[in-house]
């Protein structure tokens, strides 16, 4: 058979008009789980898909399948996908690109007539992000059974509404849960097609990235706590000012995190701070904090909360923190690198290997099935941010990459 293509064209037209589902006003996008944007963008998901004929189904815990039947016995379904909600003011391409790749993947089968032996399907996950109920990977974590229903009953957003409850008023009720976990065979494979978010691709002017490992994540609430008092009254020499001690936290943080390793980061990205008044002296603050690796976390994740514990306390400062997410590196399946780097190669493209700094589904998936992972190109490395943005020629290699692996998964 001649070589196939994805069409840049509709792939792009996918993207654009999933960027139009958004909150506004602000720059970016912001799509959060079960909101009205996500409800659109999943119906705008399943148009297209029934256009073509593919099956769509919407599982608890917030999955959406678009399935494609095998032409010849059936077997373990090759999955490809990613999610579609966004951090607050993101980009256009994180997540999307995937899910955007898998649906124009599953076009070009349909289109071609291609004969599959494993049926096809395009998989798209809710709460990737975190964004409204706290934790990252949590509706891939779920639908694995590494999130329960009971804690899936206590993640609440910023309104005070449950996981559970937020997915019972989409339509999902919270009794399939169980019914509906992805065990161990129903997926040949799961494959991810994704933005870098990384400057490593552009500066090495290399075109494909086939992951390695994905990173570990632990995520903590911090709290400082203080003495409240008069701005005015007290003296410098005797105050427990939580905010002036959580800024040196924050320094030290910056300062000290690199020795732990090339690929330790860690990053407060929230701050709350009470009572919050201009003249008083902050009695307590909370902070998210965000750690990552891709080996060792818990260790170096030692070093770091004795070295803040020991600020805290010589600043007379009591310092509570309380994990509220993390998963563990995870190596992709060497067989699908060793995949994806031959179809790198059959298509004339430049590719390399390397780890991902970002969290991804894939990581989660891979417990239940062989996982690979595509990475094309970010501009100047930003994401999570409005200014996002893969240029169109690298997500078309990346989607007919994602193609020749799907020819190859379902086809052998
Ligand atoms: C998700 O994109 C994350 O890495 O936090
Ligand atoms: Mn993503
Ligand atoms: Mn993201």
């Amino acid at each position: 058979m001649a070589i196939l293509s994805i069409n840049i064209d509709r792939l792009r037209r996918d993207i654009d008009n999933l960027a139009r589902f958004t909150r506004g006003p602000g720059p970016g996008v912001t799509r959060l789980t079960f909101s009205e944007e996500d409800r659109a963008a999943r119906a705008y998901l399943r148009d297209q898909m029934e256009a073509i004929g593919l099956r769509v189904v919407e599982l608890p815990p917030g999955i959406m399948i678009g399935r494609l039947e095998s032409t010849t016995a059936g077997g373990p379904a090759v999955m490809a996908g990613s999610h579609i909600d966004s951090v607050l003011q993101g980009g256009r391409f994180d997540g999307i690109v995937g899910v955007a790749g898998a649906l124009e993947v599953a076009r070009v089968l349909v289109d071609n007539q291609v004969p599959i032996r494993n049926p096809y399907e395009v998989v798209i996950l809710p709460e990737e992000e975190g964004t409204s109920f706290g934790a990252v990977l949590t509706g891939s974590k779920a639908w694995v059974g590494q999130l329960t229903s009971d804690r899936l009953g206590q993640m609440r957003r910023a309104d005070g509404v449950t996981y559970l409850e937020a997915m019972e008023r989409y339509g999902l009720p919270a009794s399939g849960l169980d019914a509906h976990r992805l065990h161990r065979g129903r997926a040949k494979a799961f494959l991810e097609l994704h933005i870098e978010q990384s400057v490593v691709l552009e500066e090495a002017a290399v075109q494909i990235g086939v992951v390695t490992t994905v990173t570990g994540i632990r995520g903590f609430d911090a709290t400082l706590v203080g003495i409240a008092n008069h701005a005015g009254a007290t003296p410098m020499a005797r105050r427990r000012d939580a905010l002036a001690g959580a800024a040196q936290l924050m320094a030290e943080l910056e300062r000290f995190t690199p020795t732990l390793g090339a690929h330790t980061v860690c990053t407060v990205g929230q701050i709350a701070c009470s009572p919050g008044a201009r003249n008083v002296i902050p009695g307590e603050v909370r902070l998210s904090i965000d750690f990552r690796d891709i080996e060792n976390l818990d260790v170096k994740w030692a070093k770091l909360a004795s070295y803040l514990e020991e600020i805290a306390t010589r600043r007379g400062l009591k310092l509570a923190l309380g994990q509220v997410a993390g998963s563990e590196p995870v190596s992709l399946a060497p067989p699908l690198q060793d995949l994806l780097d031959g179809i790198v190669v059959r298509r004339g493209l430049s590719g390399m290997r390397m780890p991902s700094g970002a969290v991804h589904d894939a990581q989660i998936m891979a417990s239940v099935t062989d996982v690979g992972m595509i990475f094309v190109p970010s501009r100047e490395g930003r994401s999570h941010c409005p200014e996002e943005f893969t240029a169109p020629p690298d997500i078309e290699r990346g989607a007919n990459v994602l193609l020749d692996a799907v020819l190859a998964l379902t086809s052998a």
